[in-house]
């Protein structure tokens, strides 16, 4: 099996922006001229919605006029935020083209083609020349690459020295094996979690000096919470889980959830200083 153009199968959708739309009229919103917050609650793809993104933003001190760049930007909900967020200017580079023909629609729309652009491409062999972005991130997307030192050294050889780089990801928890469907990965072949001693190593060893680590179990269970309450009160809900894997998405949901709840993954933002 070739990894990434079976990853890149996993997420594609063909009509991606038309639901998209979709779900923006159908949530009172005017598709045509979509507001950042009418957007929220489907562009960002990873455990917490826009609250990681943000503290993600703050933690790497992203200030304007700062090259910044996002691996595996999915359809750019994050990289959007913080580039008005933090006045940088952001790159984004994914390895489904769907999503990088998407989130450039959807910049257009809101009128920030000037702050972000995307790129299809891999994190592993990143068509950027060396030193040349002062910060990076990536939120959710190392579960799908099983090379990690090559990951991260990649990441190392694109970054300005002393530039910050940030993760949020899951990580292999104490509670057992993940179960299968969940939102990355229909099964074990293309799911590479890493448990936390792994990831410090992997880190260190492609030459960033870790400046801080936190867990945030308990928020994502509370979030989780949140959501189910939410759909309770009000009914079903567009989410990007429901747009991407439609019938799928109950069970893909469910297992998220009970692997979470069971420490089975556990979200973890490291933020890293490059040497
Ligand atoms: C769960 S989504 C997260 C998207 C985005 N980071 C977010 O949080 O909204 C995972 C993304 O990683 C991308 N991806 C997976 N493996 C990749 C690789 N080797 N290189 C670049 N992108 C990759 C997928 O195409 C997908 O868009």
């Amino acid at each position: 099996m070739e990894l990434e153009p079976s990853v890149a199968r996993h997420y594609a959708r063909p009509d991606l922006l038309a639901a998209i739309l979709a779900a923006l009229r159908e949530a009172g919103h005017d598709p045509e001229h979509p507001r950042p917050e009418d957007l929220a609650p489907l562009d960002e793809f990873h455990v917490r919605g826009r609250e990681p993104t943000a503290e993600l933003g703050r933690a790497l001190g992203l200030a304007p006029g700062q090259q910044v760049l996002d691996i595996g930007s999915g359809i750019g909900g994050p990289s959007r935020h913080l580039a008005v967020a933090h006045g940088c200017r952001i790159t984004g580079i994914d390895l489904t083209e769907e999503y990088c023909r998407v989130a450039t629609a959807l910049a257009e729309r809101l009128g920030l083609a000037d702050r972000v652009a995307y790129q299809q491409g891999s994190a592993l062999v990143m068509p950027f020349p060396d030193a040349g972005f002062d910060a990076a991130y990536t939120q959710h997307v190392a579960m799908n690459i099983a090379d990690k030192p090559r990951l991260y050294a990649e990441i190392h050889r694109v970054l300005k020295p002393g530039a910050r780089f940030g993760l949020y990801d899951l990580l292999q928890g104490p509670g057992g094996e993940v179960l299968f469907p969940v939102p990355w990965a229909r099964d074990p072949a293309t799911s590479f979690l890493v448990t936390p001693e792994a990831l410090r190593g992997a880190l260190q060893e492609a030459g960033f000096e870790i400046l801080s680590w936190r867990e945030s179990g308990a928020e994502a269970r509370a979030w989780l919470a949140a959501q189910r309450e939410r759909q309770r009160r009000e009914g079903p809900k567009p989410s990007p889980i429901a747009i991407l894997f439609g019938p799928d998405h109950p069970a893909i949901l469910r297992n998220l959830a009970r692997s979470l709840e069971e420490a089975r993954v556990v979200p973890t933002e490291v933020i890293c200083r490059r040497r």
